[in-house]
């Protein structure tokens, strides 16, 4: 890792990686030897070169999910692929007006994206603010969940598992299972929250202690928002900041109901999807150290409710019984009733263009919608307007909804995708083709 004026050069190594995990040895994938990988730290206007190198037995490469960078050559280029024992060196330009905020990388090798990232291939990238809001100390709270076998090894996933969308019984937070955390009363602390899991909705709640949301993913409020809980869908991250108090405090998920197969598969289990679960505890005691001044207001984006709308599209995203799997009753995952494929364009925009999207959900479960490159403004959800002009770039469809969004296709032309940010269903086929020219 090494970082000069504007410019971060990072080599970045894919492998196999024997870890502890609850007391256990297993064998995980790790970035560097580590789970998560090396946080990347960047400024807007920054350019960062990385070097993967693929030392797994399989096919890989990497995407860096939620920058606003190029799709093109060796830039967040999804159809690149990285054969084992080879590597590729990726060049990413952040505009000068990028985004500050939490992001994440991790490979998107199609078909094995969910066996890889949940196997500890992840870390996060920071996109620093240009005025520091204060905070005591900084948190990288990377939230993932895995299922051993009886030989220690991460799991292999059932079938159903794989339609459901896996969820792992171990959750870890930087690879941790409920760490401990400590601070004094009063100390502001900022979380940078990356919900990293294959498909578990985390609904964080952090009792007891004040919690302000100062963003979403790229998204970010005018003023932090004093809320109760975070509910963050596969891929979203959060950008906190928590004023402690004295006592302990667990940090938790709640549970969320994703929906399920509603009976399209037979006895698939029900209600046992994203349950109550605890993360971590932080123990607040000591000295109270005086409170930090108000964080100032933030600059917002344009906001695209009073944009002139070139296109209006619909997407929908639905799962059915696949043909041809030998009548196993595989489902198929697919949008606007097809699967992806890498050859086909199948959304074509103007670049320049501002499009509304209708995102809707034709089956019974929720299904993260994510797009790379052009950050999503939420207009409405199943018929209601959204109460503010967030970016987003993973946007929760709940079972049978539909939502509604704007993106400004304003910079930045090239192939790129979309899909379902439930790894198992974009491995499965719920992935589709955007080109932008
Ligand atoms: Cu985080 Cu296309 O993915
Ligand atoms: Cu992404
Ligand atoms: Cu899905």
């Amino acid at each position: 890792l090494a970082s000069e004026a504007g410019r971060l050069r990072v080599r970045l190594t894919a492998a196999g990686r024997r870890v502890r995990l609850g007391g256990r040895d297993v064998s995980a994938l790790s970035f560097n030897g580590g789970i998560p990988g090396p946080t990347l730290r960047l400024k807007a206007g920054d350019r960062l070169s990385v070097r993967l190198r693929n030392a797994l037995t399989d096919p890989t490469n990497l995407h860096v999910h939620g920058l606003h960078v190029s799709p093109e050559g060796a830039g967040d280029n999804p159809f690149v692929m990285v054969e084992p024992g080879d590597g590729f060196a990726y060049e990413y330009e952040l505009p000068a007006d990028h985004p500050p905020g939490v992001y994440w990388y991790h490979p998107h090798h199609h078909g094995t994206v969910a066996d890889q990232v949940s196997g500890g291939l992840y870390g996060a990238i920071i996109v620093e603010d240009p005025e520091p809001i204060e905070a005591a100390r900084e948190r990288m709270l990377l939230i993932s969940d895995v299922n051993l076998d009886g030989s220690g090894r991460i799991a292999v996933a059932s079938p159903m598992a794989r339609m459901l969308g896996r969820e792992g019984e171990i959750v870890l937070v930087n690879g941790q299972v409920t760490p401990r955390l400590s601070a004094r009363p009063g100390e502001r602390e900022r979380w940078r929250v990356v919900n990293t899991c294959v498909s578990r909705y985390l609904r964080l709640r952090l009792d007891g202690q004040r919690l302000q949301l100062v963003g979403i993913d790229s998204g970010r409020f005018r003023n932090p928002l004093e809320v109760e809980e975070v509910l963050l869908a596969p891929g979203n991250r959060a950008d906190l900041l928590v004023t402690t108090r004295a006592g302990t405090a667990s940090l938790r998920a709640a549970a969320y109901d994703r929906g399920g197969a509603g009976g399209m598969m037979g006895g698939a289990p029900a209600g046992s999807l994203s349950g109550a679960v605890l993360l971590a505890t932080l123990a607040v005691s000591g000295d109270a150290v005086a409170e930090l001044p108000a964080v100032s207001a933030q600059p917002t984006p344009r906001d695209l409710r009073s944009a002139t709308v070139t296109a209006r599209r619909e997407l929908s995203f639905a799962m059915g019984m696949g043909a041809g799997m030998g009548g196993g009753g595989m489902m198929s995952f697919t949008i606007n009733g097809r699967q992806f494929d890498a050859g086909r364009v199948d959304t074509t925009v103007q670049a320049g263009s501002v499009e509304e999207w209708t995102l809707v959900n034709d089956s019974p479960m929720d299904h993260p919608v994510h797009l790379h490159v052009w950050p999503m403004q939420l207009m409405e959800e199943n018929g209601r307007d959204a109460e503010s002009v967030l970016e987003r770039d993973v946007v929760n469809v709940p079972a049978r909804g539909r939502v509604v969004v704007r993106i400004a296709f304003d910079d930045f032309a090239g192939r790129s995708v979309y899909h379902c940010h439930i790894l198992d269903h974009e491995d499965n086929g719920m992935m589709g083709v955007i080109e932008v020219r």
